[in-house]
This record gives C-alpha cells, structure tokens and sequence, in this order.
C-alpha cells in the first residue's frame, strides 16, 4: 500500500472540510429539539456513503433516529467486514465552558475541537476514507458493509430488533467499530472488553408540596435529606455496591490475568494531573485499570430537589430526584441489577416518603478474543503504521450494542479505537487529535489487507 501515505498527505484537507461538514450539523440524540438536525446528519451520511463508491446506501425508518446500511458486495468467496458507528452525539452543554462553539469545529494545537470530532464522527469518518482509498487505488479485498446509526448516545433502543430482523443483511466475518480509544499515541492498544450498563432514573417524594422549613422542620422528612442517605446506603466504605446479589454474577479473574492487565502501562501522576484531582478512589483491592475494566461501579450522574436559585428560602422540599447509573462488567445482566437494584432501594425507603425508580435504558459488557483473525490482523495492521505490537485492554466505556451483535447475529467485533484519555468526550472542548484521526485513516486499509489474507489460509 505504497501510495496510502500519499493518498492521505494529498488529501489532508479535503478530509478536513468533509468531516466538518458533518460536525456543523448538532445531531444530539437525546433532544427532540433537534430532530432535524438528526435527518440531514443520517442523509450526510447515505450521500457521503455512495460518493466514496458504496454500491449502495439507504436510510432506514426507525421509530426514534434513522439509521443508514450501504454496502459494496464484490465477491460472496471474498470475507465480509461490517462496519459500525454511530452519528449520534451527546448534548454540547455547558456551552459557556467551550473554548470554541462545540458545532463550529476549529483546530488548535494540531487537535479538533468540537462536539462528535472523536466520538464517533471523527473516528467513524476514517473508515469513509480507508474505504474510499481501497476502492480508488482497487486494493479492496473484502465485502463491506456499513450499518451507522444515530442512536448510540441514547442505549440504541431498536437496533437489536433491527439486527433480529435483517440477519441475512447483516451477516459478516466480523463488525469493525473504531468508537473506543488506545492507551497514548505511542502506545497503541485494542480495547477487549466493555462494561455494561445499567441506567436508572429515581424520585423520593415527601409533602405533597413544598413547606416551610421553620414551621415543619423537624418534623417531616425532608427528601432531599433522605434521598442523599439513601444514596450512602449504596456503596460501603471499602466503595463496595451494597445492593443485595450484586456481585453475584461478577466474573472473577485470576491472580495470572490480572498480572497480565497490570502489564499495560499506567501512570498514575499523569492520571491524577489530567482531570486535577488530589487523589484517586476506588474498591478496595483493585488498582485504577482494574476498577474500570474489570469491577462494576455505581454513579451519580445528576441529583436535584428543592431550591437552587440565587440567595436563601427556607423549604422543605416536597421532591428529590437522581439519575444514577452502574456500570457492570462481562456475566452480569442488566435486567437483573435493574430488579436488584430497586428492591433495594426500596426497601431502604424509610416509610415517612415515596419512591419510584425507573429504569431509563441498559446493556451488556462484551469480552473481546485476542486469538481470533481479526484481533490478528487489527494486530498487524497497529504495528504497521505505529511501530510497536498493540497491547490488549480493557476499557471501562459501554456499548451495548457490541453484545447484543454478538447474540443476535453471532458476529464478535474487532474494537479499533484511535481516541485519547485526553480527548474530553461527552465533555465541554472534546476534541481528537489530527495525528490520531490521519493514522487511523492509515491504519484501517490494513487491517482489510491482513484480514483478507489471514481468511484465506
Ligand atoms: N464511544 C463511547 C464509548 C467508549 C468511549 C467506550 C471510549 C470506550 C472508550 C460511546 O459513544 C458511549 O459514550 N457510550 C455510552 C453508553 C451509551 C449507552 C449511552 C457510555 O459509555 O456512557
Ligand atoms: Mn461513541
Ligand atoms: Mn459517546
């Protein structure tokens, strides 16, 4: 692939513009505000997709945000690669935290900044462009398949029934997702595990409304005090999940694995000084890596009750919510920690308030084989272009699908991520690096090349 070097330094800047032009367009899943936002992304895409010489691109219905299937079919003999990502993207907020407009994609210091440029427009736009040279430069040696969606930052509520129904469609020798990152640009890694999710959505509510503080008191539960203790309730002081079965289906490595995960390189200075913060905290008995990519967590990802303007008012709150999340690692079941969970909580519910407890969305963790062709060839292909064997992670992020493709169409992915710790995904100044982002472009023809080559011995 003598003249990929050269394909990507000729067209630097057309991939530049191309992929901002997708950036300019907020396609944020989770608003309805944004609806049509969400269209022109999907169709940006189909168009984008049968420009770089797909056979063919649709966009699908779905009953939430469309999704778009192109394909380019030469050979039913030849291996199949499919090719997930998502065009999705989180809420931008807090916009005044953003140095630049989130939607308005600017460089600076050899990164991009802006909403979506790693997670995943960025790092699904390299796999345009690897197809696009492929097809050019006629080195395309697999069928390919592209299944994009714009549901990922939302748990993709219909894409497994769409997988159930299009099967044949589907079918592949392996899913290709670039959508997680590696360990540092010099150090490149491939992610083989992702934890689980389970979301859930709770509210304690006491008077029927909001009373005043100095006439009750004392006297009425207030809560927001309640809802905070019972949040106490769920983790102990050695940051164990208290909630009853828990643990039980928590896949337990051995002495040797987890020597063979502390091989992976870690600084922990670097980890602390990143994110500023003095200390780090975690369940007891696990280092960092370890707490993120191989035990469960529990989060609060947002609490609110009672009043919070500017100045004093002395209440009592009537309501207390919080969004409260775990992340859950390979064996365990979403479902199942979403009933634990919530006989859990209520039963800690002192009787003097209500609670109600929803379950917003949720999916499985995913373990990843290195002893299989594609991890081989994505092996391969990181050496080629970085110099140095790629190491096996774990990566402590969700998506949910990745399981679900595996028990719904039995197809395993190959996790080929290109992002950074310092990326700031889903944060305000989320960027990628153009380094990372023209790499990747390098990388990906290759592992076509070897996945190829290895189906056919
Ligand atoms: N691309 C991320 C997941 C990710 C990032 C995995 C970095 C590994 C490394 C994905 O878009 C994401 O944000 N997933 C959500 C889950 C979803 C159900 C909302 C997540 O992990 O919070
Ligand atoms: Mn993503
Ligand atoms: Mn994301």
């Amino acid at each position: 692939m003598q003249d990929l070097k050269e394909f990507i330094e000729k067209n630097k800047e057309n991939f530049l513009s191309d992929l901002f032009e997708l950036i300019r367009i907020p396609s944020v899943s989770s608003k309805d505000s944004h609806k049509g936002d969400m269209q022109k992304a999907a169709h940006w895409v189909q168009d984008y997709l049968m420009k770089q010489g797909a056979d063919n691109a649709e966009v699908i219905e779905t009953e939430g945000h469309r999704r778009v299937y192109g394909q380019k079919m030469l050979d039913d003999k030849l291996p199949t690669v499919l090719v997930y990502g998502h065009y999705d993207v989180q809420p931008a907020e807090p916009f005044d935290l953003w140095k630049s407009p989130p939607f308005e994609p600017e460089i600076r210091e050899g990164r991009i900044y802006a909403r979506g440029a790693n997670d995943d427009k960025g790092q699904m736009f390299m796999h345009f462009k690897a197809f696009d040279y492929l097809i050019q430069s006629g080195q395309l040696n697999c069928n390919v398949k592209f299944m994009i969606e714009g549901e990922e930052e939302i748990g993709s509520p219909s894409l497994g029934q769409f997988c159930k129904d299009n099967k044949e469609r589907l079918r592949a020798d392996v899913i290709l997702v670039s959508d997680t990152s590696m360990l540092a640009a010099d150090n490149p890694s491939i992610t083989t595990g992702l934890r689980g999710l389970a979301y859930m959505e709770v509210e304690v509510t006491g008077p029927s409304h909001d009373l005043h503080s100095g006439l009750y008191g004392g006297a009425v539960d207030n809560p927001v005090n309640v809802l905070c203790e019972m949040i106490g309730k769920l983790r102990d002081e050695n940051n164990k999940i208290t909630i009853p079965g828990f643990y039980d289906d928590v896949e337990e490595l051995s002495k040797e694995e987890r020597e063979e995960m502390g091989r992976a390189p870690f600084d922990a200075d670097e980890f602390r000084s990143h994110i500023n913060i003095p200390a780090e905290n975690g369940e007891k008995g696990y280092s960092t890596p370890e707490r993120t990519g191989i035990r469960p967590s529990l989060d609060v990802n947002g609490i609110w009750g009672g009043y919070t303007e500017k100045g004093a008012k002395t209440i009592l709150p009537s309501k207390a919510n919080a969004k409260i999340s775990m992340r859950l690692v390979p064996h365990q079941n979403s479902k199942k920690v979403e009933k634990l969970f919530k006989d859990y909580f209520e039963s800690i519910a002192p009787d003097s308030v209500r609670v109600k407890v929803e379950f917003l969305h949720g999916g499985e963790g995913y373990v990843a084989p290195t002893n299989t062709l594609a991890y081989q060839a994505a092996s391969k292909a990181f050496e080629e272009t970085y110099g140095v064997k790629p190491i096996p992670v774990r990566s402590g992020g969700s998506i949910p699908i990745i399981s679900l493709f595996e028990e719904v169409l039995g197809t395993k992915s190959i996790l080929m991520g290109f992002g950074l710790d310092s990326d700031a995904i889903h944060s305000p100044n989320e960027n990628y690096a153009l380094s990372q982002f023209y790499k990747g472009i390098e990388t990906i023809p290759y592992f076509y090349k070897y996945f190829a080559e290895l189906s056919q011995k």
